[in-house]
């Protein structure tokens, strides 16, 4: 797979990690938190314990994720193997992990409630690292899947706010949600960590990238200009470029993939009253305040609605732009005419 640009950004976090630093990452769906994160743990590995959590399953079962998370964990240790050959149900396995690695905690025992038991679970990186005498570093991606459980977001602070020997990463794709958690006053994570918002690619590195990898036409480059350097989208059209197909081939390509995609957040859009008209506004670059025959506290609704989707970001103080690209073609009329 190809990483594109995120220099800086790949530099600012390796470095923070070193030095203990903890992160929240942010950015719309299919920017490249996902991918930035797993970077980043390729390059800290050899240094580094390295765990990845992802949060997007979590559907309010506590139960399944302690299950999820001791897996990482022991996988994460090079266990996997012994463990799942001798036994099965969570709190026998999370036994023999401990086992291994000489920690007396007694996961069993499902008498004591899941947030007790959670927060042991919680405390085995700082473990880990104080075990090993080495610097452990924790990625929870999709942490804005934990929000409509608060107690947990409220557990996973407390539990992590002592831990010495471990950064931390969180990555959120709603981010508004990730700021209530983390930028608001009374957030549970409120100056947890540095706030690190992913832009999309830098359109330079992404024309230099396509001249060294392929032979680039000026065609291409045109529609690699329309696409704003969105992540997905960038790499998904150059992947087809590789092929051997040309440029508007490949753009005609990728519009009828993500149709499908585009048209479903559409549909999202439409549960919100006036969603749709402020965003063709925003797609044709017009003021909605101005151009629309909505009342402003109306419109300010809308987009803060919509900025909670993560179908807009904001730029500056009141301009907003559509995050995805397809999305703001299809909505300005210029993809169907
Ligand atoms: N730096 C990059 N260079 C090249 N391609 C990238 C880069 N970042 C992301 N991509 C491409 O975009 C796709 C989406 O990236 P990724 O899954 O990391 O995004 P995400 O923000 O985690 O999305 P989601 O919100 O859906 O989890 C990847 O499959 C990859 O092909
Ligand atoms: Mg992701």
């Amino acid at each position: 797979m190809w990483f594109i640009n995120r220099e800086e950004e790949l530099k600012r976090l390796k470095e923070g990690l070193l030095r203990g630093e903890s992160f929240v990452l942010t950015a719309p769906r299919r920017f490249g938190k996902t991918t930035l994160i797993k970077r980043v743990f390729e390059e800290l590995r050899d240094a580094y314990k390295v765990f990845y959590i992802d949060l997007m399953p979590y559907s309010g079962d506590e139960e399944a994720l302690m299950e999820y998370m001791l897996e990482v964990f022991y996988k994460g240790m090079g266990l996997a193997g012994t463990v799942k050959k001798m036994v099965g149900g969570i709190s026998l396995r999370a036994r023999v992990v401990f086992e291994e690695l000489g920690i007396e905690i007694d996961l069993s025992g499902k008498k004591s409630s899941p947030l007790v038991r959670m927060s042991k679970v919680l405390e085995i990186p700082q473990i880990i690292s104080e075990k090993e005498n080495r610097r452990v570093v924790v990625a929870y991606d999709e942490f804005g899947e934990l929000y409509k459980a608060q107690e947990l977001v409220k557990l996973f602070r407390s539990v992590i706010q002592h831990h010495k020997g471990v950064s931390y990463i969180f990555s959120g794709s709603q981010e508004s949600i990730m700021e209530k958690v983390f930028l608001s006053k009374d957030g549970a994570f409120f100056r947890f960590g540095t706030l690190v918002e992913l832009g999309a690619l830098n359109l330079g590195e992404v024309l230099k990238f396509a001249e060294n990898t392929l032979s680039l036409l000026p065609h291409a480059i045109t529609f690699l200009q329309w696409l704003e350097g969105h992540p997905y989208y960038t790499s998904r059209y150059l992947q087809k470029l590789n092929t051997g197909k040309d440029a508007l081939e490949s753009f005609e390509e990728l519009l009828s993939e993500e149709m499908n995609y585009v048209e479903l957040l559409v549909e999202k859009a439409k549960v919100t009253k006036h969603a749709i008209e402020v965003l063709r506004a925003i797609a044709r670059g017009e003021n909605p305040y101005k151009k629309l025959n909505i009342k402003s506290q109306m419109v300010t609704k809308v987009l803060e609605k919509l900025r909670l989707n993560g179908l807009l970001r904001r730029r500056e103080r009141g301009k907003y732009e559509i995050t995805d690209p397809i999305l703001k073609g299809y909505l300005s009329g210029e993809l169907n005419p």
